[in-house]
């Protein structure tokens, strides 16, 4: 998740910019968790990476103890049911311009979200009793808060080849991202 948030603030200076607007007043003595998790342009780059690149391309396996019926469709007894969380996060029916890095769009309540679904149909931690428990103690938020609010004001980045995209293995889980970032001691980009 990391790697690729990493990817796109360098791929996206405008998002460098607005993440260093909230960042900075805090930095370098004022950062503690709670702080961090009322920035919302942080939160939203957060919320965007985990949309673009899910950590879990899919989300574990559920068993139909018994025939149930979801949103119109019949699922029989003894049926193994997978969630494709890769597939949804890209699909133009829940979020409006799936192929596009826009951390916007969990700000902006004119980003069509409400006639999208798109808040429901983001669930990168999944759902339910057996839900990342790394969420629910907020421990996942918290690392990812405090590694971006950190690398943001440390470095600046830019791509190796700018026409990169972010590439990586589909196995359950992302993995073997491969992309090339330059990072300097902040400011220094061009020393
Ligand atoms: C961005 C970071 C993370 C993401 C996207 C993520 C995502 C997930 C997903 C999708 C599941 C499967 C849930 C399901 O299929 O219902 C899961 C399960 C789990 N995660 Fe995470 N996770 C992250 C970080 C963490 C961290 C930091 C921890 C530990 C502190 C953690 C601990 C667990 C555990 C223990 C389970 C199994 C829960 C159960 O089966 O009851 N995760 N996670």
């Amino acid at each position: 998740m990391l790697t690729a948030a990493f990817f796109h603030i360098a791929q996206h200076p405008n998002v460098l910019q607005n993440l260093r607007l909230e960042l900075d007043p805090l930095m370098p003595n004022q950062i503690t968790g709670h702080k961090l998790a009322e920035l919302p342009y942080l939160n939203a780059v957060i919320k965007e990476t985990l949309r673009f690149c899910p950590p879990a391309l899919l989300l574990l396996p559920r068993w139909a103890m018994d025939d149930v019926e979801i949103g119109g469709c019949i699922i029989p007894k003894h049926t193994s049911v997978i969630v494709p969380n890769w597939s949804i996060f890209r699909d133009a029916r829940y979020f409006t311009q799936p192929d596009a890095f826009i951390p916007e769009r969990w700000l902006d309540p004119t980003f069509r979200l409400e006639q999208t679904f798109g808040k429901s149909a983001h669930l990168p931690f999944s759902t339910g009793i057996h839900s990342c428990i790394g969420q629910t103690y907020g421990l996942a938020q918290l690392e990812m808060r405090l590694t971006l609010a950190y690398w943001v004001s440390a470095f600046d980045a830019v791509l190796v080849d700018p026409n990169s995209s972010f590439e990586f293995e589909e196995h359950f889980v992302l993995s073997k991202a491969h992309c090339r970032i330059r990072a300097y001691p902040r400011d220094m980009t061009y020393v």
